[in-house]
């Protein structure tokens, strides 16, 4: 008997097969041709490695690597700004084959215009047809940073196995800020339209708590993989979300009693909020801690190797997790994630990836980290904006 489950899985995971940039950082042009295995990228500081993932990372949903503005991107050289830039990509997605480019609009500089198979598309298009997590040596600080970045790292991580994420994250912040001009204004002694002030919030409570739920399915899903795993070269975290309406859906609350409480909790703070400036409360405020689980210390306690590998671990135990749930994983980019590895961790590392059958963009100083991988990568050495591939296509 055929076995349907085991066909529905065998989806192709999403990789780029071809990258062209133009006037993108220090890449006056460059044309590759990829297969799917994983890239390594070497060559030595300033050749141009994290500017090639972070055009890698254009291609997914978000402002990529470095967060980037459109025209902290363009090409400068000794004679002023190339007029234009533009990042193309062919690519193989779990729904097949498509163009991805993203570029300067000319009609206004300072904003990136993406489209898909030639016409525009949306973040959640990107995001379910082109998922992707990525790592880059800011994450290394993460457990003993500010907690926006974590949460902004694990709304990452939960947007690549959930593509609505990101529209009900921006759907939430938008009436926020509405309501908090509102609130701004009433102090200030200014009447309000109470039924503005009231859709604003059903408003945020509905994106808020479908937001809440994504996060919470993602953590229970994302914990379970930790759990089943086998002890791999990365340690196991135990991970928790400390937030108002986390906590409720994680106890199994229903969603419309969590939501319409919210509404009530955001009616009451408003005088508060008002005075305050912000909003004081919301999954806009939530908390993600973690666990190293054989230490048994919280993450940000441990050294900055053990938090690093802790963070390596999360986002391949999410990227295992999400092929299972999505039939692929996703893309991954880990800027120098190789650089402080232990033997021993960059094997497990290159098997970890290996085993995923993702394609990870790696970047590294010497080719020679990227020795665990055999066969398994194709090599790109990376020079002055140039980048070459080493080995034939296989
Ligand atoms: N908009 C730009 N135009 C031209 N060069 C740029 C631009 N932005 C960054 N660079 C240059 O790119 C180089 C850094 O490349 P990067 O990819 O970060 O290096 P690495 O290989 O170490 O990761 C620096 O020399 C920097 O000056
Ligand atoms: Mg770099």
């Amino acid at each position: 008997m055929i076995d349907e489950t085991a066909n529905a899985n065998l989806k192709s995971a999403p990789g780029v097969t071809r990258l062209k940039l133009t006037g993108f950082r220090n890449y006056a042009a460059l044309d590759l041709t990829l297969d799917p295995r994983p890239v390594a990228l070497f060559g030595s500081n300033g050749a141009g490695k994290t500017n090639l993932v972070e055009a890698v990372s254009f291609l997914g949903p978000g402002r990529g690597v470095r967060a980037a503005g459109a025209d902290a991107v363009r090409r400068r050289t000794a004679e002023g700004h190339d007029p234009i830039w533009a990042v193309y990509a062919e690519a193989m997605t779990v729904e097949g084959p498509v163009s991805l480019a993203t570029g300067s609009d000319p009609a206004e500089p300072s904003r990136r215009k993406t489209r898909l198979d030639g016409a525009a598309t949306t973040q959640t298009a990107l995001a379910r047809l082109f998922p992707m997590l990525w790592l880059t040596p800011r994450e290394d600080r993460l457990w003993a940073g500010p907690r926006s970045d974590r949460m902004r790292f694990f709304d990452r991580l939960v947007l690549a196995g959930a593509p609505d994420h990101g529209s009900e994250a921006s759907g939430y912040e938008k009436a926020q800020r509405e309501r908090q001009r509102l609130l701004d204004k009433q102090y200030e002694g200014a009447r309000v339209d109470p039924d503005w002030l009231n859709a604003l919030e059903a408003e945020m409570a509905a994106r808020g708590v479908a937001l809440a739920a994504a996060r919470v399915d993602a953590l229970a899903r994302l914990q379970s993989e930790i759990d089943a795993r086998p002890d791999t070269a990365f340690p196991k975290a135990d991970l928790e979300l400390e937030g108002l309406l986390e906590a409720r859906l994680a106890a199994g609350e229903a969603a419309g009693v969590v939501e319409d409480d919210f509404i009530l909790t955001l009616q009451d703070a408003r005088r508060r909020d008002g005075a305050a400036g912000r909003s004081l409360t919301g999954p806009h405020r939530t908390e993600l801690s973690a666990r190293h689980r054989e230490k048994d210390q919280l993450a940000a306690d441990c050294s900055t190797g053990e938090q690093k590998a802790l963070v390596l671990g999360l986002a391949l135990a999410q990227a295992s997790a999400i092929a299972r749930v999505r039939g692929a994983a996703p893309v991954l980019i880990l800027d120098e994630a190789c650089a402080h590895l232990d033997v021993a961790r960059r094997e497990g590392l290159a098997q970890g990836l290996l085993d995923l059958g993702a394609q990870a963009w790696l970047t590294g100083v010497e080719a020679g980290l990227f020795e665990a991988f055999g066969e398994g990568v194709q090599r790109v050495r990376v020079e002055d904006g140039v980048a070459t591939r080493l080995d034939d296509q296989g």
